[in-house]
């Protein structure tokens, strides 16, 4: 029952030693070798404005290309939403967080088939070590999202945002068609950009940074992740065998390349590992959109997208049902076996 109090629910009791079960390996919090001052390469960010110019729009399309396919993540800038629907997004969550204890505790659940709850650690009594972090799940995938479920709190601003993703990532999916030389409606016309779902996490400052993570080094299993997140910093992405942080930028989301369109793309882009670290001060506030594809998908062959196989680019891939592979997914019987790997 104190898991409903989740992971800020130690800190508000004032702990100074994190409990055994956020103690992670020291495998899995090595840092690189290089410090982040020698490092000379930096995450991309890439400035959508002017994008409607077709000069400009070729070289975002080039930016596209380059950033998916050799980090798998990038950043967005002038991307059109206005900056006040990203800190209202942030402080709705932020407010649901440190609201009372027991409204908080009303949205509790551990029910895989609830659209809209609140726990910390999904995988909690099934992984070995837990991250220090509490989560807010608002997963709507092919229905439309439903003010009435949400907490009240972040009722407004959670809607709001929610209209703005699927616009953003319907116009997301049309540079990366055109980043992989296909149509611009490939994607989307394919349902991509449907099935959109919002996770908000919250990471509570932690007495022992340095002996957990705020989540663990994992890749995104969908298609496509568009990440929000606050001024506090924590989001590190594998590069060349090192960590990059992702540095928060004002007005700036996060896009990273999911397993599904690695397999779609026959590897011309990359789903790349990351992990969020814990710190010191707090809280971070991380609110990922996972574009996970249209219900119509989950009964087809899934596979690399025909138009990009020849004689000179065998499919990577074999073809399998997504239905299986969520099913896969939601058992953790991927764990040690990314999808994309399964499916080779
Ligand atoms: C995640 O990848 O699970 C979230 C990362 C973040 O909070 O930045
Ligand atoms: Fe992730």
């Amino acid at each position: 029952d104190d898991t409903k109090t989740g992971v800020k629910g130690l800190v508000d009791a004032g702990i100074l030693n994190i409990p055994k079960i956020f103690v992670r390996p020291a495998e899995d919090l090595a840092a690189d070798e290089l410090n982040s001052s020698q490092k000379t390469i930096e995450v991309p960010i890439i400035d959508l404005s002017n994008i409607g110019e077709s000069i400009r729009r070729k070289e975002i399309i080039n930016e596209v290309k380059i950033a998916s396919g050799e980090w798998g993540f990038f950043q967005v800038i002038n991307h059109g939403i206005p900056l006040s629907v990203l800190d209202e997004m942030i402080e709705g969550i932020r407010s649901f967080n440190e609201q009372h204890l027991e409204l908080k505790k009303e949205m509790y659940s551990r029910d895989s088939a609830k659209k809209v709850k609140f726990n910390s650690n999904f995988d909690l009594y099934t992984s070995k070590t837990a991250d220090w972090r509490d989560t807010l799940q608002l997963t709507f995938l092919d229905s439309e999202p439903d003010p009435s479920q949400m907490p009240p709190v972040c009722r407004k601003s959670t809607m709001e945002y929610f209209k703005h993703m699927k616009r953003l990532g319907e116009a997301l999916f049309e540079l990366l068609s055109e980043a992989l030389g296909l149509q611009p409606d490939h994607l989307n016309s394919i349902g991509c950009s449907k099935g959109c779902s919002i996770v908000t996490h919250y990471y509570p400052p932690c007495p022992q940074p340095k002996l957990t993570l705020g989540v663990r080094k994992h890749a995104d299993p969908g298609i496509l992740t568009v990440l929000l997140q606050n001024h506090m910093g924590g989001l590190q992405v594998l590069h060349d065998g090192q960590w990059f942080d992702v540095h928060p930028t004002r007005g700036g989301l996060v896009i990273n390349v999911g397993d599904l369109l690695q397999v779609l793309s026959n590897d011309k882009f990359n789903s790349v590992k990351h992990r969020a670290t814990a710190n010191h001060v707090g809280p971070r506030i991380s609110v990922p959109c996972f574009f996970s594809g249209h219900a119509s998908l989950h009964d087809k062959s899934f596979g690399p997208i025909k138009e990009l196989i020849s004689e000179a680019n065998p499919p990577r891939y074999k073809e399998f049902l997504l239905k299986e592979y969520i099913a896969k997914f939601l058992s953790s019987s991927l764990d040690n076996k990314p999808p994309k790997d399964y499916y080779k």
